[in-house]
């Protein structure tokens, strides 16, 4: 699991880039689906065929279908334009913040190297990123081997720290590694299944709203990381790290479906899986365009309790992440 974890977060993947991502998940799983498909925008979707006879599917009705969901691109930056000494302008791909940025060292798709630094400012609390640059090593913008529209990410490779493991990208790669790890244990399960591996999340769930509508799943969830309140004096919120998989009521963009939910919290009871509730203030996941898609799709999440999302420093405790595949598992096996 840890090595799964470090192989997906230290992948380059910035939001519309995914490419790296999809191939370093494609080869772990191949062999474990029925089929893998990858759609117009890049979603990678995996399926299971679930048994037939099994439950699931009603009188005359095919067999139910359930959607898994969890995204491959991660935050970064993009350039938006070089000057004649090789500095590159920058613009966030996601929710990234400049203080976050500042003093980063970040990395190319070809490669290259920048570090992010200012302008000089008065006050810090003026960090804009348009006071930013990229610093490239170059002379010229001919010399830079970077151009306007190349994307960016944190350069940072995975490290434990006592049992959590710290990396950029752990939102969603930790996600993704849960649907990699459940897809490999996973016995033959009484629904359809579709594992998908979105494209573009973090730029406004896109590829989830677009594989959502192809699949036309009848419940779907999505897997991905939620804040914590366990830090010193953090904003207050009810989930921690090393408490088990979260079990989210709402978010931003979504209410879970009470059915899913319970579903969630039964299983995770009757398996002594750890787990805690978790409402979210202000943020959101693949379930939110999910659950609204043609006449509505019952959805849920399983969250990745995760300390300092959206920085290079993303913290993860492993045990969550296990719970988290455990109750994916242990739902799967149920049904829809
Ligand atoms: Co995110
Ligand atoms: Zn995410």
């Amino acid at each position: 699991m840890k090595e799964t974890i470090r192989t997906l977060v230290e992948t380059f993947g910035p939001a519309g880039s995914e490419e790296r991502v999809r191939e370093a998940v494609a080869g772990m799983i191949r062999d474990r689906c029925d089929s893998l498909t990858v759609d117009a925008l890049g979603n990678l979707i995996a399926f299971r065929e679930g048994k037939r006879g099994g439950g699931g599917g009603g009188e005359g009705a095919g067999p139910k279908r359930m959607m898994l969901a969890a995204h491959m691109d991660e935050v970064g930056l993009i350039v938006t334009h070089v000057d004649e000494k090789g500095f590159m302008r920058f613009a966030p791909v996601g929710g990234v913040d400049a203080f976050t940025m500042l003093g980063q060292r970040v990395v190319f798709g070809n490669g290259a190297t920048g570090v992010v630094w200012m302008e000089k400012l008065d006050k810090m609390k003026d960090l804009r990123f348009d006071k930013m640059f990229v610093d490239v090593g170059a002379a010229s913008a001919e010399s830079a081997g970077v151009s306007v529209g190349d994307a960016a990410v944190f350069d940072r490779k995975m490290a434990q720290i006592g049992k959590r493991l710290t990396s950029k990208s752990m939102d969603d790669r930790a996600g993704c590694a849960v649907l990699v790890e459940t897809i490999r244990r996973l016995g033959p399960a009484p629904c359809d299944l579709f594992f998908v591996f979105t494209v573009q999340e973090e730029v406004g769930a896109r590829g989830a709203t677009t594989s959502a509508y192809g699949i036309n799943p009848d419940m779907a969830i999505a897997v991905d990381v939620t804040a914590v309140g366990d830090t010193p004096k953090a904003a207050t919120m009810d989930v921690s790290l090393g408490k088990g998989a979260a079990i989210k009521v709402k978010d931003s963009y979504l209410v879970a479906h009470p059915r899913v939910r319970d579903l969630l919290v039964a299983t995770a009871k009757d398996s002594g899986i750890p787990y805690q509730m978790e409402v979210l203030e202000r943020g959101g996941t693949d379930a939110g365009p999910i659950h609204t898609t043609r006449e509505g799709v019952p959805s849920g999440v399983i969250s990745i309790p995760t300390r300092y999302i959206h920085t290079p420093c993303e913290t993860v405790d492993v045990e969550d992440v296990e719970a988290c595949v455990r109750l994916l598992e242990r739902t799967l096996m149920k049904g829809v």
